[in-house]
């Protein structure tokens, strides 16, 4: 069977991660979460004095973005993915509301795109990999064997975003979350690079109405279809 590279690409909590973590585990691909990485640099201007109230000190970013190391390592206990920055675990801090209220902003600058888009590439080298995200199949793997393009309607996503927080321990707000879903969406499709769009291959995949288990055998499929020689 041959190895592919597969590209999910969506709106903001529609569940791309989860899928693309059982898709991976699953055909025992290697999973990357390319939002994990804006998440984390959004984390690092929190942490290092480079928002100022609602504005980004993009020199101070630009200059400093040399020293943002981020990789992905195994749970030794659950086996998922952790994000790391520059070695330290921040998988648990890089979900916050307020690193998601950042994120979107930090994603739009150029410079930042050509840094993450670079070292994407560097770990789909080998093939045998899903990677979620806004532009995997369209700017980071335009030649991505398999391509889907998430959605569902934004109070879904935002009841499963709220969720996730809760149970992790949070003490969500449904309406914050439901503002910043949509907020993040407009950033994301307005943006002057890499806009979130369906690339023209991609397959679309509306998951409202859907269970785990009925996206699963779906994903399945699809992954058969576009290995068999
Ligand atoms: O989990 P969720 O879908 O809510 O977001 P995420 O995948 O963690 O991504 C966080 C943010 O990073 C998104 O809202 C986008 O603004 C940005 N992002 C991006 O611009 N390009 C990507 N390939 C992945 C994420």
């Amino acid at each position: 069977m041959k190895k592919i590279v597969i590209a999910i690409d969506g709106f903001s909590s529609c569940g791309k991660s989860t899928m693309a973590k059982a898709l991976a585990r699953n055909v025992g691909y290697l999973y990357f979460d390319s939002g994990a990485m804006y998440r984390a640099v959004a984390l690092y201007c929190l942490r290092n004095g480079l928002i100022n109230g609602e504005q980004i000190d993009t020199e101070g970013l630009r200059a400093q973005l040399g020293n943002i190391n981020i990789t992905f390592e195994a749970d030794p206990v659950t086996k998922n993915s952790i994000t790391l920055l520059n070695g330290e675990n921040v998988e648990h801090e890089i979900r916050s509301l307020e690193v998601s209220r950042l994120v979107s902003h930090v994603a739009a600058l150029d410079f930042v795109r050509t840094e993450m888009v670079e070292q994407q590439r560097r770990m789909g080298k080998q093939k045998g990999i899903v990677m979620d995200g806004r532009d995997i199949g369209t700017t980071v793997f335009p030649d991505a064997e398999l391509k889907i393009f998430v959605t569902a309607s934004a109070e879904v996503r935002a009841q499963r975003r709220y969720d996730e927080l809760k149970a992790r321990g949070d003490n969500p707000d449904y309406n914050e979350i439901l503002e910043n879903v949509m907020e993040r969406d407009r950033i994301d499709q307005t943006r002057e690079v890499s806009p979130l769009k369906k690339a023209d291959d991609a397959l679309l995949l509306d998951n409202s109405n859907m269970t785990h288990a009925q996206q699963e055998a779906w994903l399945k499929e699809q992954f058969i279809a576009h290995t068999e020689c």
